[in-house]
Formats: structure tokens, C-alpha cells, sequence
């Protein structure tokens, strides 16, 4: 269910009952490098999170795991307190380690706990949207989500989470997890040049259910293509304008996260969204992941 009453290009979507607009923003890339301790420039990132909301941005996705805990402290400290539009949704399932890992934590007690960290550090009663983040550094991973999601769903019915989601899950464990506790969202990797999830996308929106692409721009890798290149060109745009505006043409669920430390590159991406593809665009740009 996508509107268009946000200027915000996308328009907006009904995440279980909260309204968020399509374009939102990904707060890992404010923390320091490789995701961990304080940024270089604290100030410069909580500029970052107030322009967000300037820009009528009311999606933003963290995780305690981010810093770890940094991201979340920057974003209290910046909105706190936060605007009743706006919806700070967070992940749990992965913990850091000394060498900047992403080790799995889904036992129920470490669940818990970091539903308990992440109240407490973003100053919060209850999580909007928590993803149950799954998988490993390396990617997805098959089998059973079942004993950590029971876990979210009993902390759901505590009142400590108002909804639920999936990341970095299989088409498997989305359904698995659904059949549990109902979910909003999914998010798992996908771009222009890494496009798996075409079939789960369009089953999601047929259920309503949103799907949030992280690494929408490549993540550390930034996207490289000729293709891309060469329809930027023709439009006059950046690569980033057309990677943005083509995932949200792609389908109404697809919400946006795109992370940035900058003022400037979030003000370009929030415009460079609204470019308008044509068909004509769109066919040479599925020749990047060989849809075509
Ligand atoms: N669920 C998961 O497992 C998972 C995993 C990874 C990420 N995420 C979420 O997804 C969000 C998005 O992913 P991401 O931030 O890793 O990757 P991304 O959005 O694909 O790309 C971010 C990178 O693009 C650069 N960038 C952004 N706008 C730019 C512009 N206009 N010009 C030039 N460079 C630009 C950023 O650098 P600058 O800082 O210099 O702008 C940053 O290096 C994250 O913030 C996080 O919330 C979730």
C-alpha cells in the first residue's frame, strides 16, 4: 500500500499501523570504520540524523550492534525526544567481537538482553520494528528460525515490540517466521547488480508485507556497472540517482535505507530517488543482473 501524501519521493507505506515514507535512512555508516566505535567527526553525525528528519525522513534503521551501541546513542542524542511520525526500527540476532566480527547471538536470553539494550539506549518503552537478524557475516544461512523468533513474538506480546521482521533470511525462514508471529518487513541484501530476492519481493507485496534492500547503493562496495553508467549519462544523473529511483520503481514494498555520514550525499540521494526511469532505462538496466 504505497501513498504519495510524503514529498519525500515514493510517497509513503503502512508498516503494520505505523506510516513510514519510502525513503528512509540506514544509520550503520555513523559509526567509526568497519562499523565500530565513534565516528570520526560526532557532530558531522548528528547533523546527519537532524537533516534526516528535516527532510521528512520518518524511517531509520539501526542495530545495537552498530558502534556497537554508538549509532543508537547518536540517534537519542540527536532526535531524542523523538517525533510522533517518526519510527526508529532496530535488529537483533548478532553481537560484535573484539576483531570487529558479527557473531550470532539468538539464544533467548541474549535476545532478550539486547531488546533490553536496545530500549535503554535509544530511550525507548517499546521497539517500533524489530528484525530478527539472521544468517552470518557471509550471508543467508537454511534452518530453523523457530526458537529465537518465539522469543521475539513472546516479547512482542510483552508489549516490549510492536512489530515484527526477518533480515538477512531465506525465502524459507521469511514463511517460517510468518506462520509464527505475523511480519511487516523483510530486509536482505539487494541492488541492481544483486537481485535474488525478485520472486520473494513480489510475493511480499502481495501479502503487504515491505522488503527493505540493504547495500541498495553496494554497501562497501559501491555499485559498478556500464550499464548504470551509461543511463546515468543519457539522464544527466548520478549512478546513485538511477540505483535509488530504479528500486523504488521496481516495486511499491521496497522501502529505502540508504546509509551515508554526509549532509550532502543524503540531501543528493533524497533528490536523486525522484528521477524519473523510462521503460526504455529500466530494460537497460536489468542487462546488469542479467534479467533482461
Ligand atoms: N540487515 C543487515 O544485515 C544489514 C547489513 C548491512 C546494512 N544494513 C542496513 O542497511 C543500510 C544501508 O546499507 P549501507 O549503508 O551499508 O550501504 P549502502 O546504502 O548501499 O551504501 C552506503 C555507502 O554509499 C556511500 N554513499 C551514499 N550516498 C552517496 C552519494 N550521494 N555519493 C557518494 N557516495 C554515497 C556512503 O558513503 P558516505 O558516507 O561518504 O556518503 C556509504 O559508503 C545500513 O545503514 C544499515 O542500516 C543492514
Amino acid at each position: 500500500m504505497s501513498t504519495t501524501s510524503s514529498s519525500l519521493p515514493g510517497g509513503t507505506w503502512a508498516l503494520g499501523d505505523m506510516t513510514v515514507t519510502r525513503f528512509g535512512y540506514g544509520a550503520m555508516q555513523l559509526a567509526g570504520p568497519g562499523v565500530m566505535g565513534p565516528p570520526a567527526d560526532r557532530d558531522a553525525a548528528l547533523a546527519v540524523l537532524r537533516e534526516a528528519i528535516d527532510l521528512g525522513i520518518t524511517h531509520i534503521d539501526t542495530a545495537y550492534a552498530y558502534g556497537p551501541r554508538i549509532t543508537n546513542e547518536l540517534i537519542r542524542e540527536a532526535l531524542h525526544p523523538y517525533p510522533g511520525s517518526l519510527h526508529v526500527v532496530t535488529k537483533v540476532g548478532a553481537t560484535r567481537d573484539e576483531q570487529g566480527g558479527w557473531p550470532p547471538a539468538r539464544e533467548p536470553d541474549q535476545l532478550r538482553r539486547a531488546i533490553d539494550e536496545n530500549l535503554e539506549s535509544l530511550g525507548l518503552d517499546t521497539l517500533d520494528l524489530v528484525y530478527l537478524r539472521l544468517g552470518d557475516a557471509a550471508g543467508r544461512r537454511p534452518g530453523s528460525l523457530s526458537r529465537a523468533f518465539e522469543t521475539l513474538a513472546e516479547l512482542r506480546q510483552q508489549g516490549l515490540i510492536r512489530h515484527l521482521g526477518v533480515s538477512n533470511a531465506t525465502a524459507e525462514q521469511v514463511w517460517e517466521a510468518h506462520a509464527i508471529a505475523p511480519i511487516v518487513s523483510v530486509q536482505n541484501m539487494y541492488n541492481l547488480a544483486y537481485r535474488d530476492d525478485d520472486e520473494l519481493i513480489d510475493r511480499l507485496a502481495a501479502e503487504n508485507i515491505a522488503y527493505v534492500p540493504f547495500f541498495p547503493l553496494g554497501g562497501f562496495s559501491p555499485l559498478q556497472s556500464e550499464a548504470l553508467s551509461a543511463v546515468a549519462a543519457r539522464l544527466n544523473a548520478t549512478p546513485i540517482s538511477v540505483a535509488l529511483a530504479w528500486l523504488l520503481r521496481r516495486s511499491p514494498n521496497i522501502l529505502l535505507i540508504p546509509g551515508t555520514s554526509s549532509v550532502r550525499h543524503l540531501r543528493e540521494n533524497v533528490a536523486g530517488a525522484g528521477l524519473s526511469l523510462s521503460d526504455e532505462d529500466v530494460a537497460e538496466l536489468e542487462k546488469i543482473s542479467g534479467q533482461a
